[in-house]
């Protein structure tokens, strides 16, 4: 599939010219590849330790195509285990989440303890001697690693740790949103928004990451619904230069904006003011101003996106070519008070979600895209290369776009070390973080 696949992507640095070819979209051959090139090696988003705060805590997800079970056990250690029944593999918890002490199974009732053991059996005695019932406790997934809160999966015992698969630049990322929270971080509030659409799911990293289409796509909230709620439309998103769209190496990307002045007033806004003083008073004030001064959208490659805007994580994973399932959460500051958290719910689901303002033109989007995909063959190229040739990319270009796209293609051909995924040819990248595999 090597070359074949290359004849997929032009990336002409020279001239400025970035074009995927929508085959990569339709192709199921391509999407057994990333089943196995990336969803089967790469790290992947699990949860976050905030919903399982207690020991028996527990969740169950689809995380690679693979249900899992993730616990805090007994003694307050987080794991991970397929959540598959070691006896004929059944489902071995079937909620979505709770407190538990143990685990058992529908079926013929084996009885699994948070830990993974197999702590009982109807009828053991009817096995022979060679029954070992140690071995056969729940297993762990090969590789399970936290940053800073976010738990993180692989299923290749090979890989290198999380730390270096992130690469300083996207950690630095992930604890600007982490350190928005104040002194005691952020958390995954109750509730989370479950949908899906018809289309390729490297057309959701697309959009996740795209602030060129936000205006376009969104003009009832940016131009309408802003204005009803008595603030300034938003009108100059796509000319604004104070912007930045940065690869952060191995194919991890970050668009950043300066925040957009809040129409908080009241008890919110002293809030606001209180949390953003207590961030100075804790990380000084250059550093406060980088964590709490600029609206961003942080993408780890394959599949996760932070958003500080909304204040939201959101991952997805392909059922099919043309199908996407979509799980996200809201991520707020710890110990905030009820009304700041209240207005925090209200601006997640005015936008977020298949009921918000933004989430069903996304939809509408990406859906007929892979729609108009059909057309392939008459015409077979999308364009990426907006703001190829800038300096300093701003947020409505596309080198984030890039910078996936070229870590994808070096993933799917299984080359190993790191990937140039900037703009500049291979002897001026430097600048750029390094990545790895
Ligand atoms: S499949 Fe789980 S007890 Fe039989
Ligand atoms: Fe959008």
């Amino acid at each position: 599939m090597g070359t074949e696949l290359e004849h997929l992507i032009i990336d002409d640095r020279e001239r400025g010219v970035f074009r995927v070819n929508r085959h990569v979209f339709l192709n199921q051959e391509i999407l057994e590849q990333e089943r196995r090139a990336i969803f089967s090696r790469c790290w992947l988003y699990a949860g976050h330790e905030s919903e399982l705060s207690k020991p028996g805590d527990y969740l169950t997800r689809r995380v690679g195509g693979r249900p899992l079970l993730l616990t805090r056990d007994a003694d307050n250690t987080l794991r991970v285990f397929l959540n598959v029944c070691t006896h004929r593999g059944n489902l071995v918890c079937r909620e979505k989440k709770g407190n538990a002490r143990s685990f058992t199974c529908f079926y013929h009732a084996w009885a699994f303890s948070a830990n993974g053991d197999l702590i009982g059996l109807p009828g053991e005695g009817s096995y022979t001697e060679a029954f070992d019932r140690k071995s056969m406790g729940l297993t762990p997934v090969p590789r399970f690693e936290s940053y800073r809160g976010l738990l993180f999966v692989c299923f290749d015992p090979n890989a290198v740790d999380l730390a270096t698969y992130l690469g300083e630049a996207a950690r630095d990322q992930i604890d600007f949103i982490i350190d928005s929270g104040g002194t005691d971080g952020v958390e995954i509030v109750q509730g989370a928004q479950s949908y899906s659409m018809k289309a390729n799911w490297k057309l959701l990293v697309e959009n996740s990451i795209d602030g060129y289409h936000g205006l376009p796509t969104h003009q009832r909230f940016f131009r309408n619904y802003i204005t009803d709620m008595g603030m300034e439309p938003v009108v100059r998103s796509v000319t604004m230069t104070n912007t930045e769209g940065i690869s952060l190496g191995n194919g991890h990307a970050v668009t950043e904006k300066p925040k957009h002045l809040t129409a908080l007033s009241g008890k919110e806004a002293e809030a606001l003011a209180a949390q953003r003083a207590e961030i100075e008073r804790k990380f000084g004030k250059e550093r406060a101003h980088q964590i709490a001064d600029f609206d961003r959208n942080v993408f780890i490659f394959p599949n996760l996106i932070l958003i500080s805007t909304w204040r939201t994580l959101r991952t997805f994973y392909p059922a099919s070519t043309d199908f996407i399932e979509v799980d996200a959460w809201g991520l707020m500051p710890v110990g905030e008070s009820p009304e700041l958290r209240q207005k925090r719910f209200e601006n997640f689901i005015s936008f977020l979600g298949p009921a918000g303002f933004g989430t069903p033109d996304d939809v509408v989007a990406l859906e007929n895209c892979q729609r108009a995909f059909a057309a392939v063959n008459e015409q077979p190229w999308s364009d990426i290369s907006r703001g190829m040739h800038r300096e300093k990319p701003t947020h409505t270009d596309e080198l984030q776009m890039r910078a996936f796209w070229r870590r994808w293609l070096a993933v799917m051909q299984g080359r190993s070390g790191p990937t140039n995924c900037s703009d500049r040819p291979e002897q001026t990248a430097q600048a750029e973080p390094l990545a790895m595999r």
